[in-house]
């Protein structure tokens, strides 16, 4: 039997030294050969969709840092395409989707096109069979308001409006919509264990912009519908919740959730948000990436305050939200070293 891999111990509930660290968003960009491949794919879509494209981009950052864990490459809006709804990337502007009316919800597919979804399986079985014995593979999905946001203003907002007005002016409609990403949710990461990830991870990326009286209806309450449905199939399924910009301590929010780990975002001090958790919950976080971005004293200071902040709780290295493309390579790579502590 091999070793147990220092994520998934971390997952259990147990603090290891030096922290396992991966990067939010480090299949990307900010690496030279993510360019060359990306250049090499027609759309964003098409890439995404591609078993030996998605599964070559996933294991680049692990190749070239060594991360104790690699997260599949993908997007969180394959979900709304295997719904049946148009999802494009527009060079450099970001996302695209084709506006979902209250009419468009009552007509949306009954279930998520697993099929449409093969070559993200696909990727996952690729990826296994290359990863590092102590490495570990965690698969994704956005949170139901997340999600909706983009299918309702079609696009990322500042504000969200488009879907708080939705939800004010259609509660049933935005419900049924919640409703449906759940239940796509569910099947979807269910899939991805089956095929080999051993963690997933919920990205809530825009619980700025939920009213605090809403943050259970809207966000807390759907993901917590996804987890208990996902330990419905699977009960030791592993999952971290990522919340930028919500409220409430680590507990509250596991408590909420079911969470086996919170993703801490980079506005939060670490020293704080540990005090606000409890025994056997991992937090994960939370530099911010502009200091990883700008390197130097920066950086320095801003990992020492987050592993002296998380000193006391089981705790996984990782950004505050994702990699900025500009990241210089060195930055990283001395980032790794100081977590890791063979400063030089
Ligand atoms: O390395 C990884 O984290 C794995 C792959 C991954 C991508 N997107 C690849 C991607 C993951 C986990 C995501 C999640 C995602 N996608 C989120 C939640 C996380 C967060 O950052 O808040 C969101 C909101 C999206 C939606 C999305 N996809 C946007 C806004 C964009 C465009 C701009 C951007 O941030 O890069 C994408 C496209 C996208 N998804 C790219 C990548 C590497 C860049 C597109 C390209 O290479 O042309």
């Amino acid at each position: 039997m091999s070793a147990p891999k220092p994520l998934m111990t971390v997952l259990d509930g147990t603090r290891v030294e030096p922290p396992p660290i991966w990067l939010m968003r480090q299949a990307g960009r900010f690496l030279p050969e993510y360019r060359a491949l990306r250049a090499k794919a027609g759309s964003f879509m098409d890439f995404a969709y591609d078993p030996a494209l998605a599964s070559e981009a996933t294991l680049q950052p692990i190749r070239r840092f060594g991360f104790d864990a690699a997260i599949l490459f993908s997007d969180i809006l394959v979900v709304p395409d295997a719904l049946g709804r148009k999802v494009s990337f527009v060079g450099g502007e970001g996302p695209r989707l084709e506006p979902i009316s209250e009419a468009g919800v009552a007509v949306l597919r009954e279930s998520i096109d697993l099929d449409r979804l093969s070559p993200v399986f696909e990727a996952i079985r690729r990826v296994k069979l290359d990863l590092p014995d102590a490495c570990s593979l965690i698969g994704f999905c956005g949170a139901p308001w997340t999600v909706a946001s983009y299918m309702i203003a079609g696009r990322g907002t500042p504000d969200l409006a488009p879907s708080r007005l939705f939800a004010y002016r259609h509660p049933r409609a935005f419900q049924a919509l919640l409703d449906r990403l759940v239940e796509a949710s569910i099947a979807y990461l269910a899939r991805q264990f089956e095929a080999g990830v051993e963690a997933v991870q919920i990205f809530e990326s825009f619980a700025a912009a939920i009213p605090r009286p809403f943050l259970d209806a809207w966000s807390f309450g759907p993901i917590r519908r996804i987890v208990a449905g996902l330990r419905e199939k699977r009960p030791r399924a592993k999952v971290i919740v990522f919340i930028k910009g919500g409220s409430g301590t680590p507990a509250e929010i596991a408590a909420a959730t079911g969470a086996d780990a919170i993703g801490i975002d980079w506005t939060h001090d670490a020293a704080v948000a540990a005090a606000g958790s409890r025994g056997g919950l991992a937090l994960q976080g939370n530099l911010d990436p502009l200091a990883l971005a700008a390197g130097g004293e920066a950086l320095l200071h801003g990992v020492e305050r987050v592993m002296s902040g998380f000193r006391g709780v089981p705790h996984i290295f990782n950004l505050g939200h994702g990699i900025i493309p500009e990241t210089p390579i060195e930055n990283v790579e001395r980032l790794v070293d100081i977590v890791r502590q063979n400063r030089n």
